[in-house]
C-alpha cells in the first residue's frame, strides 16, 4: 500500500486538524464536521493529482480551448456515521461521482472486546471503477477491512484510494495487509498508539459522537 501523509508537508490543514483535536474546540459540532469536510476536500484535491485525465476541447465565447477531463469512473463510499462530513469534502471536488454508503459500527462484547459489525449496504456496481473509501478515523483498522469484504460482491475496482483523517500505526499495517498492494492511502496523520479500549491515542475521540451529538 501507498501511503500519502498529509502533514509531511507543511500546510494550513495542519489547522484544521489541530482544531478537530483539540479539546476546548471540537465541541463545537458544526465545526467539528466543517473540518472534517475541508480536509477532505484537501485530500480529495491530493488524490487527485494521481488520477488520469484525457484532452477535451472546449468552446469559449472567443474561440477553442484544450482542457483535460477525468478519465476514470470514480465511486465514493463512506462509512457511516463519521465518514458524511469527509464524503461531503470529497463529493464537492468530485462533484460528479456515484456514491456508495456502508455502515460499520463497534459491537462490544465486554468493555474491552468488539466486533465490526456491517449492516447496511446502498452501492451501485464497483467494477472496473476507482473506489474512493473514505472514513476519518483509522483506528485497529477493523472497519475499512470489514467494509472492503462486505463490497465484494459489488464487484472488482479497478483501483481503491482509502481517505482518512487520524490513523494510528498498527491499524495503518492491518490495513496494508488486507487491502491489495496498489491501493493508495491518502491520510493526514498517523499517531502511534491505540488504548486498550481501541481509540486512537492522542487521537480525537469518538468522531461520529463529535460530528453528531452524541454524548
Ligand atoms: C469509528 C470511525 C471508524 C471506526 C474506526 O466509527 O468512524 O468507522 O470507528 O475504528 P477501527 O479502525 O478500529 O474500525 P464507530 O464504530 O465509532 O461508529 P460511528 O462512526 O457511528 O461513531
Ligand atoms: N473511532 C473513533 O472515532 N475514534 C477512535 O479513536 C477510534 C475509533
Amino acid at each position: 500500500m501507498e501511503i500519502h501523509h498529509l502533514l509531511e508537508q507543511h500546510s494550513i490543514a495542519s489547522k484544521f486538524i489541530a482544531e478537530l483535536r483539540d479539546i476546548n474546540i471540537q465541541k463545537d459540532q458544526m465545526r467539528f464536521r466543517r473540518n472534517i469536510e475541508r480536509l477532505g476536500e484537501i485530500l480529495a484535491f491530493e488524490l487527485s493529482k494521481s488520477l488520469t485525465y484525457k484532452e477535451k476541447s472546449i468552446t469559449t465565447p472567443l474561440g477553442k480551448a484544450i482542457t483535460y477531463e477525468l478519465n476514470e469512473q470514480i465511486v465514493i463510499c463512506s462509512i457511516l456515521r463519521a465518514g458524511l462530513p469527509l464524503h461531503n469534502g470529497i463529493l464537492s471536488y468530485f462533484d460528479t461521482a456515484e456514491n456508495t454508503f456502508i455502515s460499520a459500527y463497534r459491537h462490544h462484547i465486554s468493555e474491552k472486546e468488539f466486533e465490526i459489525k456491517v449492516e447496511y449496504l446502498a452501492s451501485p456496481s464497483l467494477e472496473g471503477k476507482t473506489v474512493i473509501l473514505a472514513d476519518p478515523m483509522l483506528a485497529t483498522g477493523g472497519s475499512f477491512v470489514n467494509v472492503f469484504e462486505a463490497l465484494k460482491p459489488m464487484g472488482t475496482p479497478a483501483k481503491i484510494h482509502l481517505v482518512s483523517i487520524i490513523g494510528a500505526r498498527p491499524g495503518v499495517d492491518f490495513v496494508s495487509r488486507h487491502f491489495p498492494r496498489d491501493t493508495h492511502l491518502w491520510i493526514a496523520t498517523i499517531d502511534e498508539d491505540l488504548n486498550d479500549l481501541g481509540y486512537i491515542v492522542p487521537g480525537l475521540g469518538d468522531a461520529g459522537d463529535l460530528s453528531y451529538g452524541t454524548k
